[in-house]
């Protein structure tokens, strides 16, 4: 999957670019002659993408909880640049905690990154938005916001918060000239997806082997060449949550069905991986 020659020089903003699915847009984006804006938490990963690079982006590296940080972004995009082309929301976190396990601190942080940050970049964006001839907004969203996942209760929130936002913006921005989209990827075989693995997240994020970064990067590209209010990496787990979505009172039995499968499937993938010794939680 390859963007075409009509998408050199503009202007693409990616954040969480220094996780295992931004590091693979941010490669693809580069070689499509895009010029990028790439923000992370992690300073030492952002380096190490860019020097992968061809061309030389423009790195932020600080938390994207701060607002003044997402103010100062905005300011230096218009400042170089002028507008916005892009924005492509897709840091977020996830954290195995029950709810009952939760820190109060933790549940404003992880659905500050993971909701309220891409909605006000978004808002924040809207102006330098509207300086370019064909923007777009494209969130990186999760099937965990489309079924509920009981070991990641702060996760599904965030993420069904920000699927619901995501529809609700696009279709008023249609009309405005914005098109708006997100992502809903099964499991990626990232840094997240090993957290999960390690300290008892849902067994059925490992179902089946999980889709390498690569694919969900040729579903941003796909969703850059025809774009859509959504689009699922994994067609077959997207049917399969939505249908048991249409039965919300026997969601818990539908889970605990898929779990066993889940739980072979999560024993294998560590194993594979030489992790078995590092599990923290099963
Ligand atoms: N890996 C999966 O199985 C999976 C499945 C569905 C959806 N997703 C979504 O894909 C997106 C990318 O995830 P990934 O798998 O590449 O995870 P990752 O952990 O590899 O990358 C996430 C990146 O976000 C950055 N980040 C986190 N908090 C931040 C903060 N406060 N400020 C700035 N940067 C911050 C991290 O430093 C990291 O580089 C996320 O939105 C995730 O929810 C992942």
């Amino acid at each position: 999957m390859k963007l075409g020659p009509e998408f050199a020089g503009r202007v693409a903003l990616l954040t969480g670019a220094a996780g295992g699915i931004g590091r693979e847009i941010a490669k693809r984006l580069d070689d499509a002659g895009l010029r990028l804006v790439l923000c992370d938490l992690n300073q030492d990963g952002l380096a190490e993408l860019a020097a992968e690079l061809k061309q030389e982006p423009l790195l932020i590296a600080g938390d994207l909880c701060q607002r003044s940080l997402l103010e100062h972004i905005c300011q230096t995009v218009e400042e170089k640049f002028g507008r916005l082309d892009i924005l492509l929301n897709n840091a977020a976190v996830v954290r195995t905690d029950r709810f009952d396990e939760y820190t109060l601190d933790h549940i404003e942080s992880d659905l500050h990154i993971n909701l309220i940050t891409p909605l006000l970049l978004s808002r924040i964006m809207v102006p330098l938005l509207k300086q370019a001839p064909d923007p777009r907004i494209i969130n990186t969203i999760s099937l965990g916001g489309v079924l509920p996942m009981p070991e990641s209760p702060l996760y599904s929130a965030s993420k069904f918060g920000l699927r619901g936002a995501t529809l609700s913006i696009a279709v008023d921005f249609e009309k405005k000239g914005i098109k708006v989209g997100g992502i809903l990827p099964s499991s990626v075989d990232t840094a997240q997806l090993r957290h999960e693995a390690l300290t008892g997240g849902s067994a059925l994020n490992f179902i089946d082997p999980p889709q390498s970064p690569s694919h969900v990067a040729d579903e941003m590209l796909r969703m850059l060449l025809e774009p859509r209010y959504e689009r699922y990496p994994k067609v077959s787990d997207a049917m399969l949550v939505r249908l048991a979505m249409l039965f919300p009172n026997k969601i818990g039995k539908i889970i605990n069905w898929f779990e066993k499968k889940g739980q072979a499937g999560r024993k294998r993938y560590l194993e594979e991986r030489g992790l078995t010794s590092q599990v923290v939680r099963w």
